[in-house]
């Protein structure tokens, strides 16, 4: 199967109403974890590389290895770039072979951010190729702000509307409450504000942070509008778990695909947890 576009898989999402999960990936045992997930799950899935994946695995071979494993693949999956900051990557991306791309323009005023979102909307969509949008932003536990800072944070509903129907983005990343990395205290969501934004414009919401978001309020956010669930820091604890745990069980083992191979199968498993959360299993 050649992969699809995020926003084929986002409006069969809205219909159906569960989110699709967004699995970081930055080499080849975890983009076969997230694969063989999704086959087993019968699940449409979405490969995410972060600039920071690129540039450590190769724009080249991350783009083969998920085209090796899209050209098996018996489900819908999308390669999307997470946190695209810097134009001329995102048009690398997207000549590459992406079929999505995040632009994150998080750092400047509004209007500069919409008008540069714009342009790269413009030329993805020329092409075929999807486009995620931030507006607000959307810390790191390690940033280390006060509660009522975060709170300053979130992004005012009038602005996630302006954004989201000034650019014509596929998917909205919008600030409700979560954050990037290990939470050391439950995230509280602002439930309303997923609500408010995902009524008036029906815009399919990703949640950025979705490690450590307890079920419960993962599930009523996706009730109210949660689209597309990014995951990394899980993966990057499940898989090293358990490569910490193989090590200490076996201190002379010579062969990496011995600790490897291993993690890469508890890592499966956990995926295939999530995607029975978000309600993406059995949708392929
Ligand atoms: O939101 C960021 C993702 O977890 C990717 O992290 O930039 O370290 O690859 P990274
Ligand atoms: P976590 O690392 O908290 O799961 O966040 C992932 C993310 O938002 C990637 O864009
Ligand atoms: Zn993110
Ligand atoms: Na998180």
């Amino acid at each position: 199967m050649t992969l699809v576009s995020l926003r084929t898989l986002l409006d069969a999402a809205q219909a159906g109403k569960y989110a699709v999960g967004a699995f970081n990936c930055n080499n080849m045992e975890v983009v076969q974890a997230i694969v063989a997930a999704a086959e087993e799950a019968r699940s449409p899935v979405i490969l995410q590389a972060s600039q920071g994946a690129i540039k450590y695995a190769g724009l080249d071979y991350i783009v083969s290895m998920v085209k090796a494993a899209a050209a098996k693949a018996t489900v819908p999956m999308a390669l999307h770039l997470d946190h695209g900051t810097d134009f001329n990557t995102i048009m690398a991306c997207i000549r590459a072979g992406f079929t999505s791309v995040m632009f994150d323009g998080s750092k400047y005023e509004k209007e500069e951010n919409i008008a540069r979102t714009k342009e790269i909307v413009k030329i993805a969509h020329a092409v075929g190729v999807s486009v995620e949008g931030e507006i607000g932003k959307i810390g790191g536990v390690e940033d280390d702000i006060a509660v009522d800072e975060r709170d300053a944070m979130l992004t005012p509903v009038p602005d996630a509307i302006e954004f989201y129907e000034a650019t014509g983005v596929d998917a909205l990343a919008m600030s409700f409450g979560t954050a990037h990395g290990p939470y050391k205290l439950p995230p509280k969501l602002d439930l309303d504000r997923i609500a408010a934004v995902h009524q008036k414009t029906g815009a399919p919401l990703v949640m950025h942070g979705g490690s450590g978001v307890p079920e419960e309020d993962m599930r009523k956010g996706i009730e109210l509008g949660i689209r597309k669930v990014n995951i990394d820091t899980e993966l990057r604890q499940a898989f090293l778990a358990e490569v910490r745990r193989q090590l200490a069980e076996r201190p002379d083992e010579l062969d990496p695909r011995k600790i490897f191979a291993p993690a890469r199968e508890v890592l499966k498993e956990h995926i295939k947890e999530k995607m029975r959360l978000f309600g993406c299993a059995g949708k392929a």
